[in-house]
C-alpha cells in the first residue's frame, strides 16, 4: 500500500524549490543589509513556552498546537511542563534563545532572523497548511519607533527585491499596560451588550480575552463588533506619540499604509504597533507577513524588560504570488550542451566540468541521442542557453551557442567558452 504525507503537509520538489531559493537569497541579501543576522532555533519547544506567550484564549493555543508527552516522561508526571509542541511560531522560540543565553548581557540589542518550518494544525486551504514555512526577524532591545519603522522599511525592501508591489500594509497600535486596560473594559461593556450575538467561541473567552472578538471571522462576530470602539481612541500620550512617530516615518520614506482599527492579530504578546501586509490575490488567506511590537515578552519568559519587535511572512504564500507573476528564479540550467559524435562527447564531458567549477549550472546527455531530441531535452529542462558541438564544428575550432530565449545563435571560437559563458552568466 501507497504511504502518502499527512493531511496540510506537502513537498516542495525541484521545478518549485528554485524559487524559495530564491526568496531565501533575497532575505538574507536584505536581512543583511538592514545589519540582521541569524539564529536557528529548535522545532521542538516545551508546550508551556507557547501557551506562556501567544497567551491560553489564542486559536493557536487553544485548537492548533501540535503537543505531545515525551516519551520519556512516566505518564504520572504528565503536567503541562512535560508536554512538547512543535512550533506553531518563531517568536516565542527566539525569546526564548535570547533569554536562556542571556545575549542581552554582552548586548541587549539584538537584530535576528530564522527561516524555517511552522506547525498548526489548521483546515487546510488555499493558502493555509499544517506545515507552513516562515521568514521572519525578531529585533530586541529597542522600545523606540524607529526601529518599528526600520521593520517596516525592510519589509517593503525585501517585496520590492521580489518584485512584489501589490501587498498592502495596514498598521494600528494595540496601547500598552497603561492603557489597554481601559480599553479592554470599555470593549468589554460593549461586548456584554452583545453577547446573544456572538459565536460560541468569544461568548466564552470574552471576558478573558475581549480583544479576541474583533479578529474573529464568524459573521455574526464581525456584524457585532462593527461599531465596537477603536483601540487608537484609548491610546495613552506615550502610544499615541510612538505611534504618530511610526506613521510619520513611513510616510517620509514613502512607504503606503492604511490604519485598520480593528486589527488585533491572532497573538496575544502584541502591544503598541501591529501590522499586516496582505494581498487581494491570496483569497481568503490574505496575509503576506505580518508582525508588531511585544514589549512585554522577554520578562513574561524570565527575562529583563527588554522590548521586541518583529514579523514573519508566509513563504507558500510568497511564492504563490511570485508563480501568479509568473516570476523569481531563472529555472533551467545556464547551458545545456549538445554533442553529435564519439570526438564531441570526449570533448563535452571535461568541458562542462570547467563550466561547472565556474559556476554555471551546466548539463549534457551520457548516451547517443539525435540532435532534435537533445534540443527537446534542453528545452524541457528550461536551459538558458544550448552550445552546440559536433565532430566537424571541433575540427574547425569552434561550437554554435544558441540563446534558447531569443533563438539567436553565434559560433564561438573553442578557445573562448568558458569565458564568454561566464561573461553571459554574469550579465
Ligand atoms: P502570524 O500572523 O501568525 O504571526 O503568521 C505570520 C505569517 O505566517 C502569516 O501572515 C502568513 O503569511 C503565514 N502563515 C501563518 N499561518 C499559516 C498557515 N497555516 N499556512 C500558511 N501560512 C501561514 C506570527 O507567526 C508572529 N510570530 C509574527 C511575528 C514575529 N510577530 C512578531 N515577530
Amino acid at each position: 500500500m501507497k504511504v502518502t504525507a499527512i493531511k496540510g503537509f506537502s513537498d516542495i520538489f525541484p521545478g518549485e524549490v528554485e524559487t524559495w531559493q530564491w526568496v531565501e537569497e533575497q532575505a538574507r541579501r536584505v536581512f543583511a543589509a538592514y545589519n540582521f543576522a541569524e539564529i536557528r532555533i529548535p522545532v521542538l519547544e516545551k508546550t508551556e513556552l507557547f501557551s506562556r506567550s501567544i497567551g491560553e484564549t489564542t486559536d493557536i493555543v487553544e485548537k492548533e498546537m501540535y503537543t505531545f508527552e515525551d516519551r520519556d516522561r512516566r505518564s504520572t508526571e504528565t503536567t503541562e511542563a512535560t508536554k512538547l509542541t512543535l512550533r506553531p511560531e518563531g517568536t516565542a522560540g527566539v525569546v526564548r534563545a535570547y533569554v536562556e543565553s542571556e545575549m542581552y548581557k554582552v548586548e541587549p540589542v539584538r537584530k535576528l532572523y530564522y527561516m524555517g518550518p511552522m506547525f498548526r494544525r489548521e483546515r487546510p486551504q488555499k493558502g493555509r497548511m499544517r506545515q507552513f514555512h516562515q521568514i521572519g526577524a525578531e529585533a530586541l532591545g529597542r522600545g523606540d519607533p524607529f526601529i518599528d519603522a526600520e521593520i517596516l522599511l525592510l519589509l517593503s525592501d525585501f517585496l520590492g527585491a521580489l518584485g512584489l508591489t501589490e501587498p498592502s500594509l495596514q498598521i494600528n497600535s494595540l496601547g500598552c499596560a497603561e492603557c489597554r486596560p481601559q480599553y479592554r473594559e470599555t470593549l468589554l461593556t460593549f461586548l456584554r451588550q452583545r453577547r446573544e450575538s456572538l459565536c460560541d467561541n468569544c461568548q466564552r473567552r470574552i471576558e478573558r480575552n475581549p480583544l479576541r472578538a474583533l479578529d474573529c471571522k464568524e459573521p455574526g462576530c464581525i456584524h457585532a463588533t462593527k461599531e465596537a470602539p477603536a483601540i487608537i481612541d484609548s491610546l495613552c500620550a506615550v502610544c499615541r506619540e510612538h505611534f504618530a512617530t511610526v506613521q510619520r516615518l513611513l510616510s517620509e520614506t514613502q512607504v503606503r499604509f492604511a490604519l485598520n482599527p480593528r486589527m488585533v492579530r491572532g497573538l496575544d504578546y502584541y502591544c503598541r504597533t501591529t501590522f499586516e501586509w496582505t494581498s487581494d490575490q491570496l483569497g481568503s488567506q490574505s496575509a503576506v507577513a505580518a508582525g508588531g511590537r511585544y514589549d512585554g515578552l522577554v520578562e513574561a519568559l524570565g527575562g529583563p524588560p527588554i522590548p521586541g519587535v518583529g514579523f514573519a511572512m508566509g513563504v507558500e504564500r510568497l511564492t504563490m504570488l511570485l508563480r501568479m507573476k509568473d516570476s523569481g528564479a531563472p529555472r533551467g540550467p545556464s547551458v545545456y550542451v549538445v554533442w553529435i559524435g564519439e570526438k564531441a562527447r570526449e570533448w563535452a564531458f571535461p568541458a562542462v566540468h570547467r563550466l561547472r567549477r565556474e559556476g554555471l549550472t551546466v548539463e549534457m546527455e551520457g548516451e547517443t541521442r539525435s540532435m532534435k531530441s537533445q534540443m527537446r531535452r534542453a528545452d524541457k529542462l528550461g536551459a538558458q542557453a544550448v552550445l552546440i558541438v559536433g565532430d566537424d564544428e571541433l575540427q574547425k575550432g569552434h561550437a554554435l551557442l544558441r540563446d534558447m530565449a531569443s533563438k539567436q545563435q553565434e559560433a564561438i571560437a573553442l578557445a573562448e567558452i568558458v569565458a564568454k559563458l561566464t561573461a553571459r552568466k554574469a550579465s
